[in-house]
């Protein structure tokens, strides 16, 4: 009789699979506070350290576009509080910094992003309240809110400041906004002297034009085709945020490969 064929079984194999790489979350566990948040560059940096793990603060007067962007960085996955905030008025800022004491030990990184620009008028046609507007808000309430978060940082912490490049450059028409750049420039490079010891990272940001609603205020027609987008300033700064802790940007000047504004 026939003996049955036994089919010889394959050898086992050790198959290596290649694992997934570790998908990095770059700012994994650091809390950032980010004025300004519920729109433009803000909305896009908050977006950004949320998808890289970082809990995020954002802020802003209108609590409306504060929710919707919050909702938005929630359903991306991100770990986001709101709370609104007027960085021109000291008490509006003690309570924001109160709220955050109730829920955070200590603050990674401080973004002084709130920001506003003005009519374009020149000096003599140029109202004290559009002048005290810009400084209010571009210059004092950054005072306001790297004082309040100082307590809170520690070494390895970082501050950024979103300047512009109006604080080099001389726009006909745009003093008000242009000084209150030019002030927070100066605020920043002494601010990162004052912090060197500590250290503790101060960056100036420096976008050049920029597609956002800023625009509306002064120039409404502005080609903002032709600008960057919020996302390429927010994916810079997540960069320089990124950097080893023994290594700072100090000045992140930031202008549209093609254009000339
Ligand atoms: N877009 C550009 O081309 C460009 C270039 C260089 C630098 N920047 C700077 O980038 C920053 C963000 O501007 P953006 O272009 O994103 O314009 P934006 O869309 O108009 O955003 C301005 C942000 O600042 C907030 N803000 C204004 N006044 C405030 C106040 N008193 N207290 C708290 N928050 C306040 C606004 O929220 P609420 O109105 O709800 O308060 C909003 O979130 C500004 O500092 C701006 O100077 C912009």
């Amino acid at each position: 009789m026939a003996r049955k064929k036994t089919q010889k079984k394959p050898e086992a194999r050790i198959v290596r699979r290649k694992l997934p790489p570790l998908e990095l979350r770059r700012l994994e566990d650091q809390v950032v506070l980010i004025t300004g948040g519920n729109r433009g560059i803000g909305l896009a940096m908050a977006r950004a350290v949320a998808k890289e793990g970082a809990s995020v603060i954002i802020t802003g007067r209108d609590e409306h576009t504060l929710h919707h962007a919050a909702d938005q960085i929630k359903r991306d996955g991100g770990t986001v509080v709101s709370h609104v905030c007027d960085v021109r008025d000291e008490d509006s800022v003690d309570e924001l910094f109160a709220a955050i004491h109730r829920h955070y030990s200590q603050i990674d990184v401080l973004v002084n992003n709130a920001g506003l620009a003005q009519r374009n008028a020149q000096v003599d046609h140029l109202s004290l309240e559009a002048w005290q507007a810009c400084i209010e808000t571009n210059l004092t309430g950054a005072f306001l809110c790297t004082r309040a978060a100082l307590p809170m940082m520690s070494p390895g912490a970082t501050v950024v400041n979103n300047v512009s490049v109006a604080a080099n450059t001389a726009f006909p028409g745009m003093a008000a906004y242009s000084a209150s750049k030019a002030g927070l420039l100066a605020f920043t490079n002494t601010l990162r002297e004052e912090l060197r010891p500590r250290g503790i990272r101060v960056i100036s940001l420096v976008p050049g034009a920029t597609d956002t609603e800023i625009w509306q205020q002064f120039w409404k027609d502005a080609p903002r085709e032709k600008m960057m987008s919020a996302e390429s300033v927010a994916d810079a700064v997540v960069a320089a945020l990124c950097l080893p802790a023994n290594a700072t940007i100090e000045e992140l000047l930031i202008r549209p490969t093609a254009g000339t504004l």
